[in-house]
């Protein structure tokens, strides 16, 4: 396990960049972010078309083109999609955030199929399908950056099998990326949020102060947090295969 303090170190000029999931949350400061270091952006959203246009004109308020897809991943040919859009709409791939990702806790007797499959689709099979469909078109210099959860790394108390299963899953497809992309120039990592303020996880939901207390540092992750890990990572060329801990300390 990897940990970094680091802001972004290099530029992304002239890159194109994709973030699954870009609306809100993570991905649409992990978007607006790369956009602040050159980068032009896709996104993906599936019911927030308006909050995804209005990332598109925060990215475009750098001078960076922008463009928003709608595009489910749970859906396949959606998911592998999204990646040719991209190049449609703006030349090219040199970076894609798999950052798309459904949450869903729970004690395991009540679990369904149904919750079973949609977040194997969304967390596990839809990143592997858009992974696949970039690499085949990345240049060398290519960047695959997943967003995984400190809960692959310690599983604070019950209700996390399905969820840690699926984001479990994403560190094998990480480091499998690295060494099949390495030879080309591609390098693939993965970034593990702690508890992070966003719609999915508020800072002042009722199960807050107990995650909180979770983490060495007493406190809730903001988006722009992760997302500035994300963003060194796009700009890193030596690293690849790793594991990165933005997550207060909750792995600690
Ligand atoms: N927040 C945390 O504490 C935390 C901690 C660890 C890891 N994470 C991970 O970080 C990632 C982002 O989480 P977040 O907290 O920013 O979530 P969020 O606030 O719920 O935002 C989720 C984003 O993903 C999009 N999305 C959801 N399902 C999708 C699908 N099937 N296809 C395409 N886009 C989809 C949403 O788009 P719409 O506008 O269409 O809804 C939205 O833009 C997730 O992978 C999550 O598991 C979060």
């Amino acid at each position: 396990m990897t940990t970094t303090h680091s802001t972004a170190n290099g530029s992304l000029n002239g890159k194109v960049a994709l973030v699954t999931g870009g609306s809100r949350g993570i991905g649409a400061a992990t978007a607006v972010r790369l956009a602040r270091e050159g980068a032009d952006v896709a996104l993906t959203y599936v019911n927030g078309k308006e909050a995804a246009e209005d990332v598109v004109r925060r990215v475009e308020a750098f001078g960076r083109r922008a463009v928003a897809l709608r595009a489910d991943s749970a859906d396949p040919a959606e998911a592998a999609g999204a990646v040719e859009r991209t190049a449609e709409a703006l030349g090219g791939l040199d970076v894609l955030v798999n950052n798309a990702g459904v949450g869903v806790l729970g004690p395991l007797e009540g679990l369904s199929l149904t919750d079973v499959d949609r977040v194997l689709a969304v967390n596990v099979r839809g990143v592997f399908l858009t992974s696949q469909a970039a690499a085949a078109r990345m240049p060398s210099g290519g960047r695959i950056i997943t967003i995984g959860t400190c809960m692959t790394q310690r599983v604070p108390g019950p209700g996390g099998t399905l969820y840690a299963t699926s984001k479990s899953a994403l560190i094998g497809l990480t480091k499998a990326l690295a060494r099949e992309l390495g030879s080309r120039g591609i390098t693939a990592n993965i970034v593990h949020p702690g508890p992070t303020d966003t719609d999915m996880n508020p800072a002042d939901g009722p199960y807050a102060p107990a995650q909180a207390e979770m983490t060495a540092l007493g406190r809730f992750g903001t988006a722009d947090e992760v997302a500035s890990t994300v963003a060194y990572l796009a700009g890193a060329d030596y690293v690849t295969g790793a594991e990165f801990a933005v997550d207060g300390g909750h792995a600690a």
